[in-house]
């Protein structure tokens, strides 16, 4: 039968419900019991008085235990001070499930503990709150590229050759056609569907077997990827800063009540807005050295760089124009300063570090057999991928956003392992 949901009760008032869900918590006062039903789209106060409904229904509730599941019936009632801002004043309820004792309770647990628990943990208004807050941002993404003319070209996960690096490759054995890796970044499929669409994105998981354990990486994250013909690294940033902006202001209007949730301050989300501030990694070494930072032009930055980069700033800031030599082989050079790769990195304020990549692509076919060379790169492998070059080449540029060190941003949470459902890291693969 079709029951109702929480989240559209306001447009129920004065009327009888049906809900289904699981119970979240509940007191006594006197006469009147409390519970607090979830459903999965909110929380709703229900309140049943002695004398309303039958004795036996009124003294079932004191056998409900946490996450026991049940379906309630009652009237709609408008009210300040319950959580929601509605109360139900149930006429009846019958228990699906008398859940066990619930391993998760309001009191404070360690994350280790939440993390084996994730399947559960789920439930948690808090992990609630970010998922929905997710679900925005990966709707705003679709939505900004779909409304743009893009078309969505998925690339494959297994793939036959490197992207970003060979140190961080996962493989597997593929038949009898030797190995296979999974994807890094389906960039270069997105190039191949540049050529052939013009403005298109690809959108799916990709992998890192990184070693690392910060509160940045994971080892499996999803990447959305705008590929574009002939836009060069200046119509790249212009792409970025509108496409963040496009993000970040939807989830401020459409998730306000997660945020406050998460208890996020939101004065620098509002300031996303294009235009972005602006500097090259040659400026942006000028700001470690300024700030006492020990480091050399040259080197890559790494993340407590990044963290003092972006703590200059009450917005995102875009970096652009790194030394070739710490970037990938696909970078086209800067014809300004050889040394110097076409590359755009956009730092999140408040030290959440990187979340978009990107670059020009080198178009050239001989430019580009020398730096897979120099790589030391499969050549065989990457014969498709010049093929890209010997039919029809032209500028294009194109970049990846993370969505997990997004989902962190914008929510302000400390570590990416709760801005995925299932996370996976170096020391984590359950549940
Ligand atoms: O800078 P990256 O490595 O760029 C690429 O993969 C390009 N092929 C993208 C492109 O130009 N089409 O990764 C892009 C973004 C990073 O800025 C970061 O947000 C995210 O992907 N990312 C990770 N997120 C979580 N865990 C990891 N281990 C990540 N590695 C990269
Ligand atoms: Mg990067």
């Amino acid at each position: 039968m079709a029951h109702d949901y929480i989240e559209d009760l306001s447009k129920h008032v004065g009327q009888e419900v049906e809900l289904q869900g699981w119970l979240y918590n509940k007191r006594s006062s006197g006469k009147i019991r409390f519970l607090l039903l979830r459903d999965g789209t909110g929380v709703l106060q229900g309140v049943l008085v002695k004398g309303n409904i039958s004795d036996d229904m009124f003294s079932s509730f004191d056998e409900l235990t946490q996450e026991s599941s049940l379906s309630v019936k009652g009237k709609v009632r408008k009210d300040d001070r319950a959580p929601g801002g509605f109360e139900l004043e149930l006429t009846g309820f019958k228990v699906i499930q008398i859940a066990k004792e619930y391993p998760i309770t309001p009191k404070e647990h360690g994350v280790e503990f939440l993390a084996d628990r994730r399947h559960l943990w789920l439930r948690s208004a808090r992990q609630h709150a970010i998922m929905r807050v997710r679900h925005t941002i990966i709707k705003a993404i679709r939505d900004f590229f779909d409304g743009r003319g893009f078309t969505l070209i998925d690339s494959p996960i297994l793939t036959p050759n490197a992207v970003e690096g060979t140190t961080t490759l996962f493989e597997t054995e593929y038949f009898d056609l030797g190995k296979a890796y999974l994807t890094q970044s389906g960039q270069l499929y997105a190039e191949a569907g540049a050529m052939a669409f013009g403005k298109v994105y690809c959108f799916g998981p990709t992998f890192r077997a990184e070693k690392s354990k910060t509160r940045r990486h994971l080892s499996e994250f999803w990447m959305v990827e705008p590929e574009v013909a002939f836009n060069d690294l200046n119509d790249n940033i212009e792409l970025a800063e509108e496409f963040l902006e496009h993000i970040v202001q939807t989830v401020l209007k459409e998730r306000a009540d997660e945020l406050k949730i998460l208890e996020r301050h939101t004065a620098f989300l509002q300031n996303v807005k294009k235009p972005l501030p602006r500097v090259t990694y040659d400026e942006a070494v000028e700001i470690l050295k300024k700030k006492g930072v020990a480091f050399e032009w040259g080197n890559d930055f790494g993340g407590t760089d990044e963290t003092v980069i972006s703590e200059q700033f009450d917005r995102p800031v875009v970096v652009h124009r790194y030394p070739a030599k710490i970037k990938a082989f696909y970078m086209k050079r800067d014809p300004k300063n050889p040394e110097l790769a076409l590359a755009v990195d956009v730092l999140a304020p408040e030290g959440y570090g990187e979340i978009i990549g990107g670059s020009q692509r080198e178009d050239d076919l001989h430019v580009l057999l020398k730096r897979i060379a120099e790589h030391k790169l499969p050549q065989s492998a990457f014969e498709w991928y010049l093929d890209l070059r010997r039919y029809g080449t032209v500028p294009h540029s194109g970049f990846g956003l993370g969505v997990e060190r997004t989902v962190g941003w914008i929510c302000g949470l400390d570590h990416v392992r709760e801005t995925i459902p299932f996370p996976r890291m170096i020391y984590r693969l359950a549940p």
